[in-house]
């Protein structure tokens, strides 16, 4: 499984460069299936769950090549002839289902295992399924699997465009629907849609492969459908949240540290949020940012996640770490997922002063945390496990990092670059 090993207190200091960003890459991968003609992606990030989607469009019958150290990977969509997402790759990472909207759009079938919950809430694909019916599709749920494809009997029948309203704005849904739309007939107009900047940069992708979306990144978003798509070389977007994770690190423990690839403005809430606790960080230029010591004491302050521009939900264990040690109270409500306070027992073994109450969880900042063994529940908790270890005194074990290394490239190298004394067991 392994674990990292982290000797607290260190200081951070000196330059991190942000990677791809997960959560538009593997909307890119998927996305691919769209298209008739070879895909180049840079800048996509060495992580398992990128690996995983690979194994995903290989078992559909796409051509992948990786060069992860050039973080480029082509693919060739030409052959695929298998509409079916098996389980043993839903489960284990349940962004696989982003295949659907790209296989129903093109092919008019797919067949997808239904991922279930997992260690942050119990994740429903209603929304998605809703969207696919409002555009044409019929669906069955047979056997953990669900069955959907175009509701016609005329051979090459494409799903029509559609007016989809969403109860909630998610992300997976506007993202398979959006793709869905793509080869549609007609236009699909998708109201309370989710805006954040991965959103902007699938669209980008799929208008540079010859799309036609439209006003993504406002809470409507609008796809005329075309015949086909071509290919395309395009380059993912930086990573906010390990910008985000990166900048709160250097909050708790670094002087001087340049972060760069950090798109502020796609971290806007969550940059002034450490601006009101105290933290030293100032904009360098667009795409970097600067965290310096600290010039006076830490304010505790209220947080509640939100979908975007609102405070990102996967930045919340790492904000809580931070006002942990926050002398005062803190108050984070988390409103995206009902079960993301998992790693606050772990972070409570540190000596965390934090109780659970429904969705809020209260902090009283303790000043400093003490190393001990704990464990990663997901990848944003298992970050935050690393950022608390870092600030301790003495050791930390963090175990089952796997799920770190779902989603930070080279976590543990790019923390030792810049002074964490942290080592990687097996
Ligand atoms: N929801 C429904 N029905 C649906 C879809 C979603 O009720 O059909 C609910 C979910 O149960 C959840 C909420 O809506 O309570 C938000 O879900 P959303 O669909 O927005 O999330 P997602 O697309 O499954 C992505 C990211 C998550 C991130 C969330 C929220 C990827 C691969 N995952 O998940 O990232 O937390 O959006 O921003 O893009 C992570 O990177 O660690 C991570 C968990």
């Amino acid at each position: 499984m392994g674990k990292f090993v982290i000797n607290g207190g260190r200081t951070l200091s000196g330059k991190v460069k942000i990677g791809g960003a997960k959560n538009s890459a593997l909307k890119l991968i998927a996305a691919s299936i769209l298209s008739d003609g070879k895909i180049t992606l840079r800048n996509v990030p060495g992580i398992e769950d990128v690996n995983i989607m690979i194994e995903v469009l290989k078992t559909l019958g796409a051509g992948v090549d990786a060069d992860p150290e050039n973080k480029i990977i082509e693919i060739n969509p030409e052959n695929i002839n298998n509409y079916e997402a098996p389980y043993e790759l839903v489960r284990k990472m349940r962004a696989s289902i982003l295949v659907a909207g790209p296989l129903l759009s093109k092919f008019g079938s797919v067949k997808v295992a239904i991922p279930g919950g997992d260690n942050i809430g119990s994740r429903q694909i209603d929304l998605h399924l809703k969207g696919f019916e409002d555009m044409g599709a019929k669906y069955s749920i047979e056997h953990g699997y669900i069955n959907c494809r175009v509701n016609s009997n005329k051979a090459g029948a494409r799903l029509y465009g559609a007016m989809v309203n969403l109860d909630f704005p998610s992300r997976g849904a506007t993202e398979n629907i959006m793709m869905a739309g793509c080869l549609a007939d007609g236009q699909t107009v998708i109201n309370n849609v989710a805006r954040e900047p991965e959103i902007v940069d699938l669209a980008n992708f799929l208008n540079s492969m010859g799309a036609d979306v439209q006003r993504a990144g406002t809470d409507c978003i609008v796809i005329n459908g075309v015949k086909n798509l071509k290919g395309t070389d395009y380059e993912v977007m930086p990573d906010s949240i390990e910008a985000g994770t990166f900048i709160t690190a250097a909050g708790l423990c670094g002087s001087g540290v340049e972060i760069e690839n950090a798109r502020w403005r796609s971290l806007e809430t969550f940059y002034f949020k450490l601006k009101e606790i105290g933290v030293n960080i100032s904009i360098i230029d667009e795409n970097n940012i600067k965290v310096d010591s600290p010039q006076k004491a830490y304010k505790p302050i209220n947080v509640s996640t939100l979908p975007y521009p609102g405070f990102p939900t996967d930045l919340q264990p790492i904000i809580t770490v931070l006002l942990s040690i926050v002398p005062g109270v803190s108050i984070v409500t988390e409103n995206v997922f009902e079960n993301r306070f998992m790693y606050v027992d772990e972070l409570n073994r540190m000596g965390a002063n934090i109780k659970i109450d429904g969705h809020h969880a209260v902090i009283k900042g303790v000043g400093k945390l003490s190393g001990a063994p704990v464990r990663s529940f997901d990848v944003r908790a298992g970050a935050a496990m690393v950022l608390a270890g870092l600030t301790a005194e003495g050791f930390t074990e963090v175990s089952d990092i796997y799920h770190i290394q779902r989603g930070y490239e080279d976590f543990e190298k790019k923390l030792f670059s810049l002074g964490a004394d942290i080592k990687k067991m097996s």
